[in-house]
């Protein structure tokens, strides 16, 4: 944690930019207490940069080098790089679509945070929503969960469960699954900019006091 002040945030997406939105206006409103010190995008014309630029968070691109799902290791070097001099404190990832590996994940080790659209350890990876759609599940949802090694395997800190409809469509569905994202990942941040978050093993505990 940086040594004085608010507890800072870094946010990486590289789409529309909804959760951020979401968790700018928990910022901004006090629900959540914490400043977003950076919005750091491997995509140079996404909603997210927009967004934040037009709400004065400071923004960074970062080309992420040349492979198509993760980050080369001269973009690795460079994001943490941005994270440290923005003196994040937890790194939210909100729809970024690369995988991020080893150093960055010892840098900021515990203090990397994800959403996804699907009640984690179902249907991991791209396109959650269709898959629970296409297996005919009857509740699906979303998940904010710490980041590990694996994709979408680390431990999970927050759930929020919707209610598949037999008239829906992938579009329907992923319009309510992200309804409850933007309810969730907020307060979620907010548990953990107040230190109530525990990590023991698999499991994360909501420390109550005495
Ligand atoms: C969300 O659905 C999230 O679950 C997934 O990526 C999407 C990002 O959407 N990881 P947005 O850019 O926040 O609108």
């Amino acid at each position: 944690m940086s040594e004085q002040g608010p507890f800072r945030l870094g946010v990486l997406g590289s789409g529309l930019g909804s959760n951020f939105d979401s968790i700018a206006q928990g910022c901004a409103a006090g629900a959540i207490p914490a400043d977003i010190t950076l919005a750091l995008s491997d995509v140079e014309d996404s909603g997210i940069l927009r967004s934040a630029k037009a709400l004065g968070v400071p923004i960074r691109y970062i080309a992420p080098g040349k492979f198509r799902t993760k980050l080369d290791e001269t973009a690795e070097a460079e994001y943490i790089a941005a994270l440290q001099e923005a003196e994040v404190d937890l790194v939210v990832l909100a729809g970024f679509m690369r995988i991020l590996k080893g150093e960055f994940l010892k840098a900021y080790e515990g203090r990397v945070v994800n959403i996804h659209p699907s009640l984690l350890p179902s249907f991991p990876g791209l396109e959650a929503w269709k898959q629970a759609l296409d297996h005919g599940v009857k509740v699906t949802g979303c998940t904010v969960h710490f980041v590990d090694q694996g994709v979408d395997m680390g431990a999970i800190i927050a759930q929020e469960t919707v209610r598949v409809r037999d008239d829906d469509t992938a579009e329907s569905l992923l319009a309510r699954i992200h309804d409850a994202e933007h309810r969730i990942y907020p307060a979620t941040i907010a548990m953990i900019a107040h230190g109530e978050i525990e990590l023991r093993g698999r499991r994360t505990f909501q420390k109550v006091d005495p």
